[in-house]
């Protein structure tokens, strides 16, 4: 895999005849890079980018963002076509495979990853061993971690066919352990999964029934949760993505890697967005407390920070954002809800944040974090289980990017170095002495 050669840059180190030229690599679309790899042995320097804002860390054909226009791609595909027309498993199929499927092959998938939704009866027991009280977060990157003590089979990443079989073992075996989690903190019998179901009526229903009475998982509820799914499937080389490609580049199993992609994305500056928006809104409580709120945000001592606006990337709208917000409404108005106040609320801090120069001139749109919490909350699930829920939808990226890395010719260990300012050398001084 690599880039066109688009030309080159020169540096010189000034105060020296040195000088060196970086080739240029040009992508399909988007930004051009510095290929910087011989930089060190020509001019014994390092680059410096703390959170890699200006770093391409790798090369990929997944996902493009441009941040700028606000535009999101999968495989080319606009997030908007695929939210419209898509269902999550046929955008499973696409960002793992890098084509649509046809009826055959969607069949084929869907078939594959329905018949690999059960979990070992023995991990059952596994969700004893956490207090009830525990984060949801806490027991899926336990579970997903423990899944690679249940298949030595399959655990040569060098194999394709273990390849193939770890990744629809991890997207079929999520939303049985997510909507376990939930079971278990409320006290409720695990459901098993059902083979008839598509992957969110199945996800909704092992959430939401119970063994003594039938359940129908409400069409226009699935329908959003497939579409919630196929918005927070993959995104370029987010923090929890780049986790995930950091861990696999040393060789550890895809469940392992995948366990530390889910604790990357807990953090709320990442996933856990989701439900330190509802915990904002919640204290912010009113419309008319709005002003006093930005105020906060405003003051850089306060620490305090508009919860699911802002975004490495996006300095526009986020277009997931837009989906989220129309799927909210059709929600809301699917459970009857007619004026939902956290909804308002929102609506209303978003406006006001909006035509606010503060974040104006800061390029701080709302990402896609800031409805999804409104959306879930309406459709039951506890705030808890938010970024659960996106963690189910970001094992199809995860697991994508995983093995796209794995079968890259010139992927290597993630080894980054670093700008050393601490003591030079000295000598040790004797504790008596001290
Ligand atoms: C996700 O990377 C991905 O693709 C992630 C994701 C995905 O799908 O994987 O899109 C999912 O994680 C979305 C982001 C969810 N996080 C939040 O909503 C948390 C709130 N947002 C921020 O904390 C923040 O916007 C980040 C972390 C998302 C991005 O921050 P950056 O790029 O590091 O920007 P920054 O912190 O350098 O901020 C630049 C300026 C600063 O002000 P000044 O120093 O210029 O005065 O903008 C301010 C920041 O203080 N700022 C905010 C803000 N976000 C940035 N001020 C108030 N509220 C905010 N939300």
């Amino acid at each position: 895999m690599s880039g066109t050669a688009n030309g080159s840059v020169t540096i010189s180190l000034d105060g020296t005849n040195q000088t060196m030229k970086l080739p240029l690599l040009a992508g399909s679309i988007g930004p051009s890079v510095a290929d910087i790899r011989k930089l060190y042995g020509s001019l014994g320097i390092f680059t410096f980018d703390p959170g890699y804002g200006e770093t391409a860390s790798c090369e990929s054909k997944i996902t493009y963002i441009d941040g700028d226009e606000g535009v999101l791609l999968y495989r080319g595909y606009p997030i908007e076509a695929l939210a419209e027309h898509a269902s999550f498993i046929e955008v499973a199929y696409l960002l793992l495979n890098g084509e649509l499927p046809n009826a055959t092959e969607l069949s084929e998938f869907d078939m594959s990853v329905r018949h690999h939704t059960m979990l070992h009866e023995q991990l059952r027991r596994f969700f004893e061993g956490f207090r009830r009280d525990a984060h949801p977060m806490a027991v899926m990157c336990g579970v997903v971690g423990a899944l690679s003590a249940f298949y030595h089979d399959s655990l040569d990443i060098t194999n394709p066919e273990h390849r193939t079989i770890s990744a629809f073992r991890l997207i079929a075996k999520v939303p049985t352990i997510a909507a376990w989690a939930y079971k278990y903190a409320v006290g409720q019998p695990f459901m098993y999964p059902r083979n008839d179901l598509a992957y969110a009526e199945n996800f909704l229903y092992m959430m939401n029934a119970v063994p003594a009475e039938p359940y129908k998982v409400n069409p226009i509820l699935a329908r959003a949760m497939d579409r919630i799914l196929t918005l927070h499937a993959d995104h370029e080389q987010n923090a929890s993505t780049s986790t995930v490609r950091l861990a696999g580049s040393t060789g550890a199993n895809p469940f392992a890697c995948i366990a530390a992609g889910i604790a990357s994305l807990w953090g709320p500056a990442h996933g856990g967005a989701n439900e330190a928006v509802l915990k904002m809104l919640g204290e912010i409580g009113h419309v008319s407390a709005i002003p006093d709120f930005i105020g906060k945000v405003k003051d850089r001592n306060s620490n305090v920070r508009l919860m699911g606006f802002g975004h490495r990337v996006y300095k526009n709208y986020d277009p997931r954002a837009k989906i989220m917000q129309r799927t909210c409404y059709e929600v809301l108005d699917e459970l009857g809800i007619k004026d939902d106040p956290l909804l308002d609320l929102a609506m209303a801090l978003e406006k006001i944040a909006l035509e606010d120069d503060y974040f104006v001139s800061r390029k701080l749109y709302p990402n896609v974090d800031f409805y999804s919490g409104i959306i879930l909350k309406a459709m039951g699930f506890p705030t808890s289980m938010f970024t659960v829920l996106f963690a189910v939808a970001r094992t199809v990226g995860w697991i994508s990017q995983w093995k796209e890395m794995i079968e890259d010719p010139s992927q290597r260990l993630g080894r980054p170095r670093q700008l050393y300012t601490g003591p030079t050398q000295r000598n040790y001084v004797p504790l008596a002495a001290r």
